[in-house]
């Protein structure tokens, strides 16, 4: 049976904490692709609660969170990290669902991302999650690959979308 898990807005208390897990996540990307880890630099919490969107957390102390963006009329998941000692339990799965709930609920209808093509725990999880590759993205999406271009040198990236 799939576990439940505590998912929540992110609090004050949480926001310090963002960095270190998502160093520690980025570090599973890093040592499978052999990059610089330099590429991958954390984002302070409290840099990511000032973004327009909504920040979620899961566990007490917080052990994984998602960002989502709400910017130009879309909902793009930004960020989403489990730190590795908490990782294949389910946690990264029901912080996507709420996610998508929550978009939901702010009235989109879809929420977006990019990810690593070809890393097991990217592209294929989001599939497995009802995201799919979009062959021609644009607007916010053609922005984010466009910014992410040192990732895409590293290894390919691609724009995925689910939609209720
Ligand atoms: C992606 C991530 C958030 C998933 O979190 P999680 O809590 O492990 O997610 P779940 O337990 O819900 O699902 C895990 C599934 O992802 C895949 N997966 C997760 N970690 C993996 C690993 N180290 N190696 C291979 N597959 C992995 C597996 O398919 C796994 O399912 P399984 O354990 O039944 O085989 C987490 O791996 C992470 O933080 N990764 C580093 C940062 C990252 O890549 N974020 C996404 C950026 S777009």
């Amino acid at each position: 049976m799939a576990r439940v898990y505590d998912v929540r807005p992110a609090g004050p208390a949480d926001l310090p904490l963002l960095a270190a897990i998502e160093s520690a996540a980025d570090a599973l990307v890093t040592d499978l692709l052999a990059c610089d880890p330099a590429l991958f630099d954390a984002t302070p919490g409290e840099r990511r609660d000032a973004d327009p969107g909504f920040l979620l957390v899961v566990d007490r102390p917080v052990v994984g969170f998602a960002q989502v963006l709400e910017e130009e009329g879309t909902a793009h998941l930004q960020q989403l990290c489990v730190h590795p000692e908490h990782g294949r339990l389910g946690r990264g799965t029901a912080l996507v669902e709420a996610c998508c709930a929550q978009a939901a609920v702010r009235g989109y209808d879809a929420l977006t991302l990019t990810t690593f093509r070809d890393v097991s725990f990217n592209r294929p999880f989001y599939e497995r999650l009802g995201f799919v590759v979009l062959d021609q993205p644009g607007g916010v999406l053609a922005r984010h690959l466009r910014d992410e271009a040192a990732y895409d040198a590293v290894s390919p990236r691609v724009a995925m979308r689910r939609a209720w």
